[in-house]
């Protein structure tokens, strides 16, 4: 694999695992809250970024590239409300889409179709990490500090459940 290609995966996995170290880091402060449902939430979706990163680690190596991984950066430990901490995770999905859509502008200009190929999973599920957060997003924005409300929309996103396969595909 080309070196500039090598380069740019390797500084995105270590994205995808800051994602994984932030949203782990608003489960903890979800759970310090006593919203069990949105820390459960936060900590599958935790669970899902180390999916993506490993899936550039694989890539890496099977394209015969060499992976270095860097130092992750320390996430913010307290959000203001359950409504800031899932703008910023809205926020931080959009930046993500803003990589991947980088990188495929420079796996086409290398012409390397295998890179563009695989990129096309990460364009797909992008579209899905936006609205997701953004649908509860719009949600607590429509709660605003209804107690039950906040309680409804915890005991939702609590059902959310960890599917390695399904992470990947
Ligand atoms: Fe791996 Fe949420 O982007």
């Amino acid at each position: 694999m080309k070196k500039d290609i090598e380069k740019a995966f390797n500084d995105h996995l270590n994205a995808e695992f800051f994602s994984a170290y932030l949203y782990l880091s608003m489960a903890n402060y979800f759970a310090a809250e006593n919203l069990d449902g949105m820390a459960a939430w936060m900590r599958v979706q935790s669970e899902e970024e180390r999916v993506h990163g490993m899936k550039f680690v694989d890539f890496i190596n099977d394209r015969g590239g060499r992976v270095a991984l860097q130092k992750i950066d320390q996430p913010a430990i307290e959000w203001k409300s359950p409504l800031a901490a899932f703008q910023e995770a809205y926020d931080h999905e959009c930046l993500i889409s803003a990589k991947i859509n980088e990188l495929v502008d420079l796996a086409n200009k290398q012409n390397d179709h295998a890179a563009h190929n695989f990129l096309q999973w990460f364009v797909s599920e992008q579209v899905e990490e936006e609205a997701t957060a953004q649908r509860i997003v719009e949600q607590l924005k429509r709660v605003g500090d209804n107690p039950v409300g906040l309680m409804i929309i915890d005991q939702q996103l609590g059902s959310r459940t960890f599917a390695p396969a399904e992470a990947a595909d």
